[in-house]
């Protein structure tokens, strides 16, 4: 009984402490490395327990509200995933045309339609600030999987536990981002994300597509070093991570301009016969010219991990914003 007591007084203590608890999770400037440690901790027994049971009961009875106003397969399909695994439901809604936004909804009235039924909202959305819009309108947690080319948080922690498993640590690493990082939200939480640890940067893109002013003031502001080139064979031979991107056709008014930079970086077989042994070619994927077939049975190519770890990571994101965690 003693121990039951205890084990319950635990379970209450840490829907405090873990921080997360009926939290939003809008922008990667939530964590810091205590957060990261702790979710990336959750990850890994989410992973063993995926594989030793399948799945568990811990969030029975939640349902999630998967809100989905952008093409999505990874990031709705693993959050779904995510939330079956645990024992709880889904409500998907990836094809807003066939829903009330259709008929003129706003942003608000679809939320609060939503969390009416559900217990946790997942929304992606081609504004930025749609997710905090969501989150000012929700009394529920509300997760951002993507609004415009602002943030992807949950991409940038599965792309960090990645990194992590696949190289044992981040300190100390040196990460090229290559490709879009102008419209690139991955790349902008991933930045922003990684100035928590001693890296080194090398931003590689053309002219027009350059890393975002308040991306680099957040590097700028932390004190971290970093260049920037247009040639990815400035730093193949020295770098840990080359985290690659696909140029974002939608984001693009004009598409001639999009014609004349999308394919501009190509990982093939070439490019990797300069990089070093021990490093990692990363890509949150949908990958379109950037990365030839060629690379995907090199031991480096780890971006089929990465995809595989996001729905372990949104185990743990949904178990902590849950008070399960
Ligand atoms: C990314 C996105 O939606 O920002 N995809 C994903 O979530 N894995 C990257 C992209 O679409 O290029």
């Amino acid at each position: 009984m003693e121990q039951k007591i205890k084990e319950v007084d635990r379970m209450a203590a840490n829907k405090v402490d873990n921080g997360f608890y009926g939290q939003d999770i809008l922008s990667v400037s939530q964590f810091d490395r205590n957060k990261l440690d702790f979710i990336f901790g959750v990850a890994d027994e989410m992973r063993m327990l995926v594989e030793r049971f399948g799945s568990a009961d811990l969030l029975q009875g939640k349902i999630l509200a998967n809100l989905f106003y952008e093409p999505s397969t990874r990031t709705s399909s693993s959050f779904m995933a995510a939330m079956l695994r645990l024992g709880g439901q889904v409500i998907p809604i990836n094809n807003v045309q066939y829903s009330s936004v259709t008929k003129g909804e706003s942003l608000p009235d679809t939320i609060r339609t939503l969390e009416s039924y559900s217990d946790v909202i997942v929304i992606r959305h081609p504004e930025v600030g749609s997710a905090a819009t969501a989150a000012h309108y929700a009394s529920k947690p509300v997760i951002n999987a993507g609004d415009g080319v602002g943030e992807h948080p949950t991409q940038a922690l599965l792309d960090l536990f990645t990194v992590v498993e696949a190289l044992g640590g981040i300190s100390g690493l040196k990460v090229a981002m290559v490709g879009d990082l102008k419209y690139g939200r991955t790349v902008h939480s991933l930045t922003k994300l990684l100035v928590n640890y001693p890296v080194e940067f090398v931003f590689v893109s053309p002219d027009i597509l350059r890393m975002p002013k308040d991306v680099i003031d957040v590097v700028d502001a932390s004190g971290h070093q970093y260049t920037e080139t247009e040639d990815v064979h400035d730093c193949i031979g020295d770098v840990d991570v080359l985290y690659i991107t696909r140029v974002q056709k939608e984001r693009f008014t004009d598409l001639a301009v999009y014609e004349a930079v999308k394919d501009h970086y190509v990982v093939d077989p070439a490019l990797m016969s300069k990089a070093k042994q021990r490093m990692i070619v990363m890509h949150p994927l949908p990958r379109v010219n950037e990365i030839s077939y060629a690379v995907d049975n090199d031991p480096r190519a780890t971006y089929f991990r990465q995809m595989r770890n996001g729905m372990y990571v949104r185990m743990a994101v949904l178990a902590a914003v849950l008070g399960k965690a």
